[in-house]
This record gives structure tokens, C-alpha cells and sequence, in this order.
């Protein structure tokens, strides 16, 4: 998979797609980033990249003719999906994850300023993608979630210690409860059946524990969930 970002600040991202599994999965040659300073695509001498709203108001508007340049320029395959970072956006889920992680060409847009010419979200953006209800100064660090979460999914990105299959949103519950030796920690016990060796309880008291945080946390995902009987009972017991 091919990840290109398009930013003001390009090394916003040095951390984060260098280190950890991000880091490993571009060593490992699962994807490849490409991040571009869109300013280069300015047509001013000056590098502009923005201009004050016709109409008036205050704030400034990103241009279309730079970004529209450098999405043309890194679009050397079939159409990419261009995303575009903002808080208008469809609000981010973990199965628009799994769509995304099945792409070979992935562009995100990030903005710093006030807006976006409409022409950018008419005619070369394919989705806009919102992390939450809250504004950020900028895209970058919802692209970086974004990317993070879509990059963990891909085939031997996680390595094999760790899976994406029973993560928390995919099997549509809230994780159970994990813990790790000492059986005991001033005086909290693990509980006596993750020490009994046997494996189907285990499984069972893992499903019914999943199902009761989410229905304390967040009623509103059982709802959505197609449950067997044997998963009703257990969320009554
Ligand atoms: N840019 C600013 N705020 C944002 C948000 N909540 N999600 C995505 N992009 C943003």
C-alpha cells in the first residue's frame, strides 16, 4: 500500500511513521509513505497556498490550484482515494478502516487554515473523514490516526504475536479485561478461572466479561450486534 500526505508541516510525521509498527511495516515494505510539503506546489513566487475569502469574513482559504498539482502529481497509478482531513467529515469508525486498509493508494489532505475552497471538496476530494466532534489546529494528527489505525491492519503489520482480529470494534465488543503475573498485587487477585487451565470457561468468562463492559460503556454497540441465545444468556447471568 501506498501512502502519500499532503501538508504544510512535513515533519510532523517523522516521528510517527518512523517508530514502532508504522516504522516496521515501511522496513518491512508493507507500505510506503510519501510526504509532500504542497507549498512547493504553490504557482506564486512567494509559495502562497491561500488568499482571503471572496464574499469577505474573516480567516483565510486554502486554493485549489496548489493541492489540485500535487495530487495530480502523485497520482502515477489508477485513481487514488483522496481524503480529506476536516471536522465536517464522516465521522471515523473502524469499518471504514478495514474499506480503507483494502486500498493500494491512499492520499490524505491536511489543512492548517479556516477552510477549503468548495472546488477542492467538489472535484478532487473522494471522502472526508472526521476523528470526533471537536477541532483540532490542524489534519495532520487525524491523519496520523487514521493511518495508524489503517496500517496496523494490513497482512504482517503486527507481527504474529499480536492479531487485529479480536481488537476491540472488529468482533463489535469492547475488549475483556487482560491481566499478566503477579497472581496477586497488593492483595488484588486475578481471577481464580484465567488460572484454572481450562480453556473453554476461559473463552466463555472472556465473552461474557466483553459483554458486560459494553453494555455498561456502550449500550448503544449491543444494539447494533447480531447476538446468538447463548450470548443473551451470558449478558443475564
Ligand atoms: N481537522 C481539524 N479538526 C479535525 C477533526 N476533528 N477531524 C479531522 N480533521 C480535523
Amino acid at each position: 500500500m501506498r501512502i502519500d500526505i499532503l501538508t504544510l508541516f512535513p515533519e510532523m510525521f517523522e516521528g510517527v511513521l518512523g517508530s514502532s509498527i508504522l516504522g516496521k511495516a515501511s522496513e518491512r515494505g508493507i507500505v510506503e509513505y510519501n510526504v509532500t510539503n504542497f507549498r512547493d506546489y504553490s504557482e506564486s513566487k512567494h509559495g502562497t497556498v491561500d488568499d482571503t475569502p471572496y464574499g469577505g469574513g474573516g480567516g483565510m482559504v486554502l486554493k485549489p490550484e496548489p493541492l489540485f498539482r500535487a495530487v495530480e502529481a502523485v497520482t502515477t497509478d489508477a485513481k487514488p482515494r483522496v481524503i480529506l482531513m476536516c471536522p465536517q467529515g464522516k465521522p471515523y469508525q473502524q469499518k471504514l478502516a478495514e474499506e480503507l486498509a483494502q486500498e493500494e493508494h491512499l492520499v490524505f489532505i491536511c489543512g492548517h487554515y479556516e477552510g477549503y475552497d468548495e472546488r477542492i471538496r467538489e472535484h478532487l476530494v473522494t471522502d472526508e473523514i472526521s476523528i470526533g466532534d471537536y477541532v483540532l489546529t490542524g489534519g495532520e494528527l487525524a491523519a496520523m490516526v487514521v493511518i495508524d489505525s489503517i496500517v496496523r491492519l494490513q497482512p504482517g503489520a503486527l507481527g504474529n504475536q499480536i492479531s487485529a482480529v479480536e481488537d476491540s470494534f472488529s468482533t463489535g465488543l469492547l475488549e475483556h479485561p487482560h491481566y499478566t503475573r503477579p497472581a496477586e498485587f497488593r492483595g488484588w487477585k486475578v481471577p481464580d478461572i484465567l488460572l484454572s487451565g481450562h480453556h473453554a470457561n476461559i473463552v466463555r468468562w472472556r465473552l461474557k466479561e466483553s459483554l458486560r463492559r459494553t453494555k455498561a460503556r456502550r449500550p448503544e454497540l449491543l444494539e447494533q450486534l447480531e447476538m446468538n441465545e447463548d450470548m443473551k444468556k451470558l449478558l443475564l447471568e
